[in-house]
């Protein structure tokens, strides 16, 4: 069996696909099946992001990202992982020894954070690239974030994740509106 590996170095390629997956969506599916392609090794890195007030916790996302990758697993080019990070993406990079960083890039609205944040992390380590890869035209419009509000307000989310995901999603949002009722 042989190994595809970079040029310059001759080790493995392993890449870095970072995000908060509140719930990962079949937009962050098509780019985690895309990437095996480019690289070696994928990491998913599932950040923490404590800040960010998720409706899923670490572990939950991090269980939710595996049993996704699991129902996938034909589709995949190489091997992936899934972790939690904690702290500076770029630490966390060099600590898993990843060459480049993914990220999906859908319209324009996302250009500006993505250009800061690349900009940002280049100076971090200019050794570790940022590759983008587009999303694919049924993708451009999805986001965590609104399949949760249209979760919320009862819409439909089948067409934006996988019947797991709109499993989970399902039942947290009911467990909150419960609790909100209950207040
Ligand atoms: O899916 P998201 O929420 O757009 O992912 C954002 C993420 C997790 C990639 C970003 O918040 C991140 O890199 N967090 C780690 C902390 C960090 O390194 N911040 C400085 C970025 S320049």
């Amino acid at each position: 069996m042989t190994t595809r590996r970079t040029a310059r170095t001759n080790s493995p390629r392993v890449g870095l696909y970072p995000g908060s997956f509140d719930p990962p969506t079949n937009g962050h599916l098509d780019i985690i099946r895309r990437a095996t392609r480019v690289v070696n090794t994928l990491i998913v890195g599932v950040a923490i992001n404590a800040g960010k007030d998720p409706l899923f916790s670490i572990e939950e996302r991090v269980a939710i990202v595996k049993q996704e990758i699991a129902s996938i697993n034909a589709g995949l080019a190489s091997k992936v992982e899934v972790r939690s990070f904690e702290g500076l993406l770029m630490h966390y990079a060099r600590e898993v020894r990843a060459s480049v960083i993914i990220r999906g890039l859908r319209a324009v609205t996302d250009f500006d954070y993505e250009f800061q944040m690349t900009g940002m992390n280049a100076r971090l380590d200019p050794s570790i690239e940022t590759v983008f890869l587009m999303a694919s035209e049924s993708h451009q419009f999805i986001s965590s974030r609104l399949v949760k509000e249209v979760g919320a307000l009862g819409g439909d989310i089948r067409p934006f994740v996988s019947p797991n995901v709109a499993k989970h999603l399902q039942k947290r949002l009911a467990e909150r509106a419960k609790k909100a009722k209950r207040r």
